[in-house]
């Protein structure tokens, strides 16, 4: 389980949240991955979102630097041109997002999209899932944030937004429109790749 495990869970913290956002055990050894692979890397203008996103109240609502590194990445290897994201807040992973796009691409709100990034109310998941299937290609990719919920899935299963999110993995798992894989990052993302 994590020590510091931020997520919506720990929003109101200081804005350091936004840089200690993970599901590892060692703060420190997650630091070394920012300071690292993710900082060195990361343009001027995400730099100076994220910094100003730090002093916001619910700093930890942004998704983490290290996430938007590997969304990123993964919009690189889709050959993404358009996308969508739901649930947007200071617009941190949507620079992101955009920024891995390439000259041509497109942030959009309608229309065919190859990315999805879904970070807004947890209670929704499994109907932006619905939506999204009919919006995003075969083969493209939908990726869904917080999905371990600071641990708290295995934690403290009952509590509500914990049951919700076992509840959308229980299903994602089990739909077979998708190919999918959590990954332990941040507070859990879940990619779908839609197959079908
Ligand atoms: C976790 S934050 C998003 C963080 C953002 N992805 C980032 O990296 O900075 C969730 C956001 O979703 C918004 N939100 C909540 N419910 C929503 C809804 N039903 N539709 C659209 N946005 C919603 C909230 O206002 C908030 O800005």
């Amino acid at each position: 389980m994590a020590s510091t495990g931020a997520g919506e869970g720990n929003k109101t913290a200081a804005g350091s949240s936004l840089h200690s956002k993970t599901l590892l055990k060692s703060q420190s050894l997650y630091q070394y991955i920012l300071e690292s692979t993710v900082f060195p890397r990361e343009p001027d203008c995400l730099r100076e979102l994220r910094v100003a996103t730090a002093t916001h109240p619910m700093a930890g609502m942004a998704a983490s630097p290290d996430e938007v590194q590997l969304l990123g990445l993964l919009i690189e290897m889709l050959g993404a041109k358009n996308a969508v994201e739901v649930g947007v807040f200071t617009g941190y992973s949507l620079l992101a997002t955009a920024l891995a796009l390439p000259d041509d691409g497109k942030e959009v709100n309608k229309g065919w999209f190859d990315f999805a990034f879904v970070d807004a109310d947890k209670v929704n998941f499994l109907n932006y899932h619905e939506r999204l299937l009919q919006l995003v290609r075969v083969g493209g990719l939908i990726a869904y944030d917080n999905t371990l919920w600071s641990g708290s899935v295995v934690a403290s299963p009952d509590e509500p937004l914990a049951a919700a999110t076992r509840e959308f993995n229980v299903a994602i798992a089990a739909d077979p429109r998708v190919h999918v894989c959590q990954i332990a990052i941040a507070d859990g993302l879940t990619l779908c790749r839609r197959v079908a």
